[in-house]
Order: structure tokens, then sequence, then C-alpha cells
């Protein structure tokens, strides 16, 4: 007998407005409850209004006259956008009967936001969770996990050695009590981010300059997030799908294979799911400047004021970013630059989390650097934001280019035990098409079998 959890379909994450009034109404409850199981009706980018948590970033900050528009995955239950794929993972599993809770437990392979993410829905839906992940990360990130419940497994490392969780959680797997939750390999992760993400991204831009959206920008970890731009490139034709990586570890630029600040981002390899099809762009991003651009808004709005940023808007942004968020305005703010962009037109990109987990990071930067003045901080805010320059984009909407990361992906996963004739049906737009048409089929297996036994 399995119990089916309750849960949303992909429609319900994106239109939180579809849920019955009833379900509606303890879902808003749950909101003061974080342990609350009916949150699992909050995983939306959405607020009570039915708007996407959103802010388009004052130009005295960014220094271009393209409107950047950020959205916010901090308003997630569990505080990131990244408990949405592990959930989608998780409901299509039950519903497919692969995953039966009471007997299965649950493995996360992560390096933090998706195994907080798991193991938070691994609470709600009461599963056992093991999250797998490098032992290098922010301290916030496993105290979050183990508040939730789930176990850790730490491999040795940071951002950058996720190969090894990848490694360890294929060892696990081999115990049959054991599922995983591959957020790397498998496609609920890019059919949450091209359905939700995607078409909550076109609406966030109603009512913003041409509301048209002329480059997506996202940091790829799983790259489950630049899913969104297959959605976008289907409304917006013209516009540009950008992936971000460090500077220190270029894996999708030319291999490289370095250590890195950036938590969440650069894993060294093309991930299973990233449809590089649709990537136009690879820009890269020093991490160094990412976690003092993330100092400067945090810790010192006025430098932000002194630079014509309003006070309110200082406040406002203080608590939304974490240190890839600053990743990805860097990014937005070169590529608005490199593609001329002018006033009305928009760059969409992502805050995956809040400044919540990254307290620790600060405190690191502080003692590495030491002079941390105003004088200091108007130099680096000037830099970083106001002078990003166009250097380190690269082109990659040649059949050269392509070729170059269908290799990588290949060098990357057929070492996993995937088949070459697998990944070579991701070469074509009809793969992504047809897995993205199963949202609409495991909508409607969630919806008849929500909170029954079958
Ligand atoms: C902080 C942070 N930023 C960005 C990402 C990248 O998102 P995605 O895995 O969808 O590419 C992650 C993923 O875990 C993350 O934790």
């Amino acid at each position: 007998m399995i119990k089916i959890p309750l849960g949303p379909t992909y429609e319900e994450m994106l239109h939180p407005s579809l849920l019955d009034q009833e379900l509606k109404a303890r879902a808003k409850k749950a909101r003061h409850d974080e342990l609350d199981p009916m949150n699992l009706f909050n995983i939306t980018w959405k607020d009570d209004q039915d708007h996407v948590h959103k802010i388009v970033l004052p130009k005295a900050m960014t220094g271009v006259d393209a409107n950047i528009v950020v959205m916010l995955g901090t308003y997630f239950p569990s505080g990131s956008h990244k408990v949405g794929p592990a959930y989608a993972t998780l409901i299509e599993g039950c519903v497919d009967g692969e995953i039966i809770p009471g007997k299965h437990t649950i493995l996360g392979p992560s390096t933090g936001n998706f195994g907080i993410g798991v193991s938070y829905i691994c609470h709600l839906m009461n599963l056992d969770a093991i999250v797998i992940m490098p032992d290098n990360m922010s301290k916030e990130r496993y105290e979050r996990i183990q508040k939730y419940g789930a176990k850790l497994d730490l491999t040795p490392g940071t951002e950058s050695d996720v190969i090894l969780t990848l490694q360890r959680t294929y060892e696990l797997k081999k115990n049959p009590n054991y599922r995983s939750l591959a957020q790397f390999e498998l496609l609920p992760n890019y059919r949450f981010h091209r359905h939700v993400t995607g078409h909550s991204a076109v609406e966030a831009i109603k009512g913003i300059g041409n509301e048209r959206i002329a480059a997506f920008v996202s940091a790829p970890g799983s790259a489950g997030t630049l899913a969104a731009g297959d959605h976008i490139k289907k409304v917006f034709p013209e516009a540009k799908i950008v992936a971000l990586e460090p500077y220190e570890c270029s894996t999708l630029t030319n291999g490289g294979r370095g250590q890195h600040r950036i938590e969440g981002i650069g894993d060294k390899m093309c991930t299973l799911i990233h449809n590089v099809l649709t990537t136009d762009f690879i820009t890269m991003i020093e991490d160094e400047e990412t976690v003092r651009g993330l100092k400067i808004i945090h810790d010192a709005p006025h430098i932000l004021e002194f630079y014509g940023v309003s006070h309110e808007d200082a406040l406002k942004m203080k608590d939304l970013f974490g240190v890839s968020t600053i990743c990805n305005i860097i990014g937005a703010i070169k590529m608005a630059k490199y593609l001329k962009l002018g006033e009305g037109d928009n760059v969409v990109t992502i805050a995956t989390d809040g400044f919540d987990r990254y307290d620790s990071v600060i405190k690191d930067l502080n003692r590495r650097v030491l002079e941390t003045e105003d004088f200091v901080l108007k130099r680096w805010f000037k830099d970083i934001f106001l002078k990003a320059d166009t250097e380190n984009i690269e082109d990659v909407r040649s059949k050269e280019k392509k070729e170059r990361l269908f290799l990588q992906k290949e060098h990357d996963w057929l070492v996993f035990g995937y088949e070459k004739a697998y990944l070579d049906q991701m070469k074509h737009m009809d793969f992504w098409d047809h897995e993205y048409e199963k949202v609409f089929s495991y909508d409607e297996k969630i919806k008849k079998n929500r909170g029954k036994t079958l």
C-alpha cells in the first residue's frame, strides 16, 4: 500500500490561485509555521496577491539603462527556490511508484540548497533523508539540514568537489532501499523550472519596460534554473540565454576546474539536464567580486545611498540576496552592456536564496581582507557593479561550440553509466520538448492520487 503525499501540481505551483479555497487558506496559515506540511502548497514564486516576488534593481546600482529584474527565491518555504525541484522529483517518484514512503530513504546529492530543500520536503512528507554534500560549505547550510531532520553524509571539499558527492551517491544507490533525487540528472528539475520558473519570469516583466525579455541570466549549479530559458525563448524568440560560471572554475568555457567561492554554482561539469542547445552565451564572473558585492549590499546600505540608490531600496535589498545572486547581477549588468540593451529592455535573473545562509561567508571575508572602511567599500561598489565590463563573455551559438559542450557532457556522464545514445538524443530540441510535455500527465496523476492510498 502506498500513501501518496499531499502536494501541488506543476500548474498549481505556477498558479497557486488555482488551489481550492480551503487548501489556499490552510497554505496561507501554514506560512507562520515552517514545519506545517501545508507549506508544500506555498512552493511558488508568487505572493498572496498572485504576483511574482521580484525586485527591479535601481539603475544607480547597475549603471545600465536596461531594467534588471531579479526574481526572489528567498520567499520559498525553506528559504530557496531549490525546494521546487526537490519536491517535483519526489512527487513524480511517488506517483510513479518508484518512491514508496515508509520504505525508501531519500538521497539528496547537493552543495547545500538542494540538500536543504530535500531535507525540508522529506520532513514535511515524513520520509527519511540523507544529504550528501561537501564538508566545506557555509555552516548555516548544515544547520538547516539538521534542523529539518536529515542525516548528513559529507564528502571532502567545497562547491567544486560536487563530483565526489555524485560518486558517493552512485555507491549508496546500490542499496535497494535508497532512492536518489538526483538533481543533476533527473528531468523533474528541468520540468519545474521550464514550467514554473519560466512562466513566472514571463509574468514578472508585465508592466516593466517593453514587457519582453531580452536576456535571461543564470549561473548553473544543476542548470535546472536555466531551463526557464527554454520557455522564455518560446515566448520571446529573440531572448538570449546566458549561463554564468566562476572565472576560477571555467568548466563550460574551457574545461577549467578550479576551486571557487560561489556556493551553489560552478560544479565542474556540464550537468546531464543542461539543455546546451538553448544556451547562447557563457560568461565568467570572478568569485571574490560576488562575496565583496554581497558584503556591500548587506553590511553597507549607506554606500549604495552614496551612489544614489534610495534609502528605501538600499534597505529593501539588504537581506534578499546570496553570493550567487551577486554573480547573477554582475552577469546581468555585463550582458546588458555586451548586448547594448537600452531603456525599456529587460534582463531577468534569479536570487536563488537570501542572506540568511551567508553570515559566516562575510565573516570569513572580513578576516581575509581586514580593510573594509567606507572608502574601500565605495571603490569595491564602483568596480564591481558600475564598472562591470564585457570581458570573459563567450558566444556559444555556433555548431562547434555546441559540439564542445556535448563532449563535456559525455565526459562527465558516460562514467556514471549513461548510454551515448541517450546523450545523443539530448542534441535535439525534440528531446527537451518531449520531456517538458510530461508536466501535464504528471499533473493529472498528482491530482488524481493526491493523498490517496494506492
Ligand atoms: C545559492 C545557489 N545559487 C544558484 C544555484 C544554481 O541553481 P541550479 O541548480 O538550478 O542551476 C544553486 C543550486 O543549488 C544554489 O544553491
